[in-house]
């Protein structure tokens, strides 16, 4: 079908995948915002849950930006211990306020931080070259955020990957929530992927965070604006607009980061070869066989019930735990079943709606394909 219109090679991608998305790259999301905003406009603390590539950060990037308010970012992924959790929110402060505030401020620190700045970029590097306990580094410059909330607007805390605290120190949650319990003037926005985690620190009754804030979980973006959001921009491209964005979140599931991925590519595709004739299922066949070496890696790594239980659901779109599904997949106990499952949900390979699902539908055809060609 030669539809594509002239003009397509002077148009830009409208899609994109893997970082940030903002303006027109961000769809829906509107009943979320404004909920959000509301509530950290309102200066309570949030606790944001979602599965990886969800768009937390986008969506709560969107909001913050959206209040006048000094934001203070930090992933916790990147931390290799305290003390560097400590000097790289050191290091943001810098980023954000007055160097000679911050000096003076510091002054008062139980410890002497070594500051380097580049005098090309005024970026400040921070080292603690000290004996003093990392935990006193880090409640000190906690201490010196809720100082900075004093006399300006209240700073707004974002740390990113919220659970990973717990692989830095067994009892940092309950070090830190002791430090930040008393802080009036900063608002904290704690996010985390790894839903289980999540819950154990923010739902559990013994922890030391429970109740600490709102809880929102994000969910995946919904079908009609998607929809809409898809079509508003093939329609400049193709005719048969409607049915390729169908067929995109048909196979997506509506999942941000991979609906955009897929479109991504089929949009990339009708301005090559010109044609729309099979471009979706074409394109998932390309992304696929990019991905071929990661999925077989990531495959390898499975012990054999994952195994099974994955090519189960990929196959029978999760009607799990029937007896039908075990027999049929030789697992025997249910309680084999559950930890499996329990397992896969918290590498984040599958998520659990009303049914058990795949996170990447690409891993899940990577799958049907190999077990239907051997
Ligand atoms: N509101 C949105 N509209 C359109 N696409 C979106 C939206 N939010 C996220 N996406 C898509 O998902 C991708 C990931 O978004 P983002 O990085 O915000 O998610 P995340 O949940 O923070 O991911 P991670 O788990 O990697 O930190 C984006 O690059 C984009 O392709
Ligand atoms: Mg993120």
């Amino acid at each position: 079908m030669r539809n594509v219109y002239q003009f397509v090679n002077h148009m830009n991608n409208p899609f994109k995948f893997g970082s940030v998305v903002s303006d027109d790259y961000f769809t829906d999301r509107h009943e979320e915002y404004l909920k959000l905003r509301q509530i950290i406009a309102s200066e309570n603390h949030v606790i944001m849950m979602a599965p990886r590539r969800f768009g937390k950060t986008s969506l709560i990037n969107k909001v913050v930006n959206s209040i006048d308010r000094p934001v203070i970012w930090l992933d916790l992924q990147l931390m290799t211990g305290v003390a560097d959790f400590a000097s790289q929110l050191l290091k943001q402060l810098f980023k954000k306020y007055p160097f000679e505030k911050l000096k003076f401020l510091i002054s008062n620190f139980r410890f002497v931080p070594v500051l380097q700045i580049d005098p090309v970029s005024n970026n400040v590097e921070i080292s603690f070259q000290t004996k003093v306990e990392s935990f006193v580094q880090l409640e000190d410059v906690f201490n010196l955020i809720e100082k900075l909330g004093e006399d300006r607007t209240k700073p707004i805390v974002v740390l990113d990957e919220f659970q990973e605290l717990l692989g830095l120190d067994k009892s940092l949650d309950k070090k830190l929530r002791s430090v930040i319990q008393f802080h009036k003037n900063v608002n904290y926005v704690l996010m985390g992927s790894v839903e289980s985690l999540m819950r154990q620190i923010f739902e559990n009754k013994k922890s030391p965070f429970y109740h600490f804030g709102q809880i929102f979980s994000l969910n995946k973006i919904d079908l009609t604006d998607f929809r809409d959001f898809l079509d508003s921009r093939f329609i400049s491209i193709t005719e048969e607009h409607a049915g390729i964005s169908e067929a995109i979140l048909e196979f997506s599931k509506c999942h941000p980061y991979y609906t955009q991925q897929l479109a991504f590519h089929v949009w990339m595709k009708i301005e090559r070869e010109g044609t729309t004739e099979n471009v979706v299922k074409n394109s998932i066949s390309d992304i696929i066989l990019m991905h071929d070496n990661d999925f077989d890696r990531i495959w390898s790594n499975f012990n054999n019930t994952d195994k099974k239980i994955l090519i189960g659901i990929a196959f029978s779109d999760s009607k799990l735990l029937t007896d039908e599904f075990k027999s049929k997949n030789n697992l025997n106990a249910s309680s084999t079943v559950f930890s499996g499952l329990k397992r896969l949900q918290e590498k984040g390979v599958l998520l659990k709606t009303e049914v058990y699902e795949f996170d990447d539908p690409f891993f899940r055809e990577w799958i049907i394909k190999k077990r239907n060609v051997n």
